[in-house]
């Protein structure tokens, strides 16, 4: 039976990355039946309607889809009533525990100098500061105010963030004997590091720590091929930047993991390639990294990579990994010849070229 996914393309260039990634879907050579179906919400959407997630929306995914890519939404800089994220709500309803970022060099005609990486970012997505328990007091002795915010790390989300990080180094080794040019660039045993902050936050960090740790001890038979480094999250960021090639899995709490895979993305040239995707038990929807670029909207030069590569996420974590793989690949051979590509990198080439190319090499 067909593979029903959801697009939720909402905003900007959203609306034309995410038909481009269908059309690379839809031209998977022996691949599966899909069967996509076409959802609001984001932005334009709220101000058409009132709302920015419709129900019907957050219904259809979860009783009739098996998987969903979301383009991109615009959030305004001010606070405007009645608005929240899709994204941050879409997440929550879909218990999508886990964001998923693999960030690969790419040698293109704005990026020469590039070092090579190959790694895999994996961020808690529950938890941490991003529970949104904040309150403002006024300090008795100053009159001044006081804004504190909680910070929660449980066991259970880190042990299940842990999990998938060891099992994703497995399963990345597995590729790259398979197929080298999917993974290229990462030539030692699986590793996982660990991003923390435990020599000051003992308690919260010291907790994502041990039980992280604890997951390797947990399963040595199965494990004992992927080593296990950790890093504070401030030489993280150092280190990143200095020698990005020196990294497999990373795996971080919810804020320190959505600072470092920004700061990563910086690292490979253009958002325009990065991909993510939100990784649940039961559900799996891919979303590249990057806004709905107002400035480059509607004009047909969006890279569309970045979404390409989402929905290769998307199959990759429904299991369907020779078709995630030949999408990987084709893509690769797009950005490895260079000879067509969006300004971003640096070249002259449209959206719609460079979906035209990705099929070529398909
Ligand atoms: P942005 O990612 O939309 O754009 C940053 C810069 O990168 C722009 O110059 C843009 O043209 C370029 N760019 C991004 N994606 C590209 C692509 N596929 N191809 C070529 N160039 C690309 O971030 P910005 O400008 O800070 O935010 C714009 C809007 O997007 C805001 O309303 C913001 O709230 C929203 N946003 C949404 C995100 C999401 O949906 N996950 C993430 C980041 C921003
Ligand atoms: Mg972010």
């Amino acid at each position: 039976s067909a593979i029903r996914i959801g697009l939720i393309p909402a905003d900007g260039i959203g609306r034309e990355v995410i038909p481009a990634a269908q059309r690379v879907l839809e031209a998977l050579p022996n691949g599966p039946k899909f069967d996509f179906v076409h959802l609001d919400a984001g932005f334009e959407h709220f101000q058409k309607t009132g709302t920015a997630l419709p129900q019907s929306t957050v219904d259809t995914l979860k009783n009739e889809c098996h998987g969903a890519l979301f383009g991109a939404v615009s959030s305004p800089s001010h606070k405007v009533a009645g608005y929240s994220s899709p994204i941050v709500a879409l997440r929550k309803h879909l218990d999508l525990y886990a964001n998923v970022r693999p960030v690969i060099s790419v040698k293109s005609a704005s990026t020469p100098n590039q070092k090579e990486l190959d790694m895999l970012i994996i961020r808690e997505n529950t938890e941490c500061l991003y529970i949104k328990s904040e309150r403002i007091e006024q300090d008795p002795k100053t009159g001044l105010k006081v804004a504190y915010a909680d910070r929660k790390i449980s066991e259970y989300a880190s042990k299940r963030i842990g999990a998938m990080a060891f099992n994703m180094a497995l399963t990345r080794q597995k590729l790259r004997e398979q197929k080298p040019l999917a993974q290229r660039f990462w030539k030692h045993a699986p590793r996982v590091t660990i991003v923390h902050k435990s020599n000051v936050m003992s308690v919260t960090d010291g907790l994502f720590r041990e039980t992280v740790r604890a997951v390797k001890e947990s399963n040595p038979e199965l494990y004992s091929g992927v080593d296990m480094d950790e890093q504070l999250v401030d030489s993280m960021v150092y280190r990143m930047f200095r020698e990005p090639e020196a990294f497999d899995v990373v795996v971080a709490p919810n804020l320190y993991g959505d600072i470092i895979s920004d700061g990563a993305a910086a690292l490979v040239g253009s958002l325009g390639v990065v991909p993510s995707a939100n990784v649940g038990d039961s559900f799996v929807m891919g979303e590249p990294v990057h806004g709905s670029a107002p400035d480059i909207a509607g004009k047909g030069i969006a890279n569309p990579i970045a979404a390409i590569r989402s929905a290769g996420l998307l199959l990759e974590h429904m299991g369907h990994t020779a078709h995630a793989l030949a999408m990987y690949d084709a893509v690769n051979a797009v950005l490895a010849d260079a000879s067509v590509l969006t300004p971003d990198l640096g070249g002259k080439s449209s959206t719609n070229d460079v979906v035209e190319a990705v099929l070529k090499h398909l």
